[in-house]
């Protein structure tokens, strides 16, 4: 199947693995961890905590995620030890990048021992982590020098007015900044800023967000507002389809296609022809991925999910406080995997359409 491309061309992957490759061969048991549309499982998103600093409103509206919403209880998450292991026993069927995220996993304390163990499994390739920035710049050498490879910030505008709404109410786009400033310094590259585009809400600033960007090293990609969970409202008129925005910046600043880096990569990449640097687009919702989609996660209580839009998952807390081994753990991803069917966003539309709608489960919970 070819990948998919807003703009019409064909973008080549590669997936090389095994001798002579430079990459390590898949434990045996991997070959057979295909889900049912023959996909295989290469990554892992874990969300190390449900909380976060922000209420943005498209996650985690504050009318519902007040001061009395009741978020995990310490001993309900997962502890270290217990995700060491979930990611240990996924990277033995497959999984060759781990990525931390939330919830805003910077308020999750002592975050780069966990680092730290995750970086000692043999076989991950990827260490990464996606977070809201706030609190990067306090911890992103002591993540580095603990085997973090790359981070991911979002960030929606650098326009305060705009960055506080879209972040419910809080300010501290500087800080973030601040972050990504660390992050580079620190050797946390290439630098990745995420901005999700509601019409109506940024739109307007985004080509002032690239701008700022161009000439460094940080690579800015644009994502479609996406009907995560079920509480962001979410209208399709209020989705800016990426197109859209292509047509908006080649107007201002001549941009030409980049092939894949990697089988699965979720961003179709632009650079800017003045050498100014690159550019990424996100499409979930006009340009469906899930053809490709080799990624799974792990919620922060320890349910497993083959779907950002999933209603259903395993649950893996209750058997690793029961003391099941990691032939077990192994066991019950691989059966989760075997029997993923998940196409959520090619089949949006008529999803949309049921009479009794859909269930998701939280963004913030599952892990973005
Ligand atoms: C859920 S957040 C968790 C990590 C961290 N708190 C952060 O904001 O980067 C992960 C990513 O999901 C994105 N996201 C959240 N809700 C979204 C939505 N409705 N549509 C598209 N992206 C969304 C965020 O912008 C962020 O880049
Ligand atoms: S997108 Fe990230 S920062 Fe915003 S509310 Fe969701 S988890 Fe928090």
């Amino acid at each position: 199947m070819w990948p998919r491309s807003i703009a019409g061309d064909i973008v080549v992957t590669t997936s090389a693995e095994g001798p002579g490759t430079g990459r390590p061969m898949l434990h045996p048991a991997a070959e057979h961890t295909r889900d049912r549309l023959g996909r295989p499982l290469r990554d892992l998103r874990i969300s190390v905590m449900d909380r976060c600093n922000f209420r943005c409103p498209y996650c985690m509206p504050q009318e519902t995620f007040h001061d009395r919403y009741r978020f995990l209880r310490t001993s309900e998450r997962l502890g270290f030890n217990e995700i060491v292991r979930v990611a240990r026993a996924a990277v033995a069927l497959g999984v060759r990048k781990l990525r931390l995220t939330g919830g805003e996993p910077l308020l999750r304390p002592r975050l780069a021992d966990l680092v730290g163990e995750l970086s000692m499994i043999d076989g991950v390739e990827d260490l990464a982590l996606t977070t809201n920035g706030v609190l990067l710049a306090q911890h992103a050498s002591e993540l580095k020098a603990n085997g973090l490879n790359r981070v991911t910030v979002s960030l929606d505008s650098l326009d305060p007015e705009v960055f506080r709404r879209m972040s419910g109410g809080f300010g501290g786009h500087e800080h973030v900044l601040e972050g990504i400033k660390a992050a580079i310094e620190a050797g946390l590259g290439p630098v990745k800023v995420n901005a999700v585009v509601r019409r109506g809400d940024n739109d307007h600033v985004v080509l002032a967000l690239l701008e700022h960007f161009r000439w460094t090293p940080v690579i800015v990609r644009l994502i479609e507002y996406m009907d995560v969970g079920n509480r962001n409202a979410w209208r399709r008129e209020d989705v800016v389809p990426s197109a859209e925005l292509l047509r908006q910046i080649a107007a201002r600043w001549p941009v030409s296609p980049l092939p894949g880096s990697y089988h699965g990569e979720v961003a179709q990449r632009y650079r800017y022809e003045d050498g100014a640097g690159e550019i990424g687009f996100i499409s979930s919702v006009t340009a469906p991925f899930c053809g490709d989609c080799t990624r799974a996660r792990l919620s922060s209580e320890g349910v497993f999910y083959t779907c950002l839009f999933a209603t259903t998952g395993t649950d893996l807390r209750g058997p690793l406080r029961a003391g099941a081994a990691d032939e077990e753990l192994a066991g019950r991803l691989r059966a989760a995997w075997a029997s993923r069917e998940d196409r959520y966003s090619e089949q949006r539309e008529a999803l949309r359409r049921r009479e009794q709608p859909l269930h998701k489960i939280e963004m913030h919970y599952i892990g973005g």
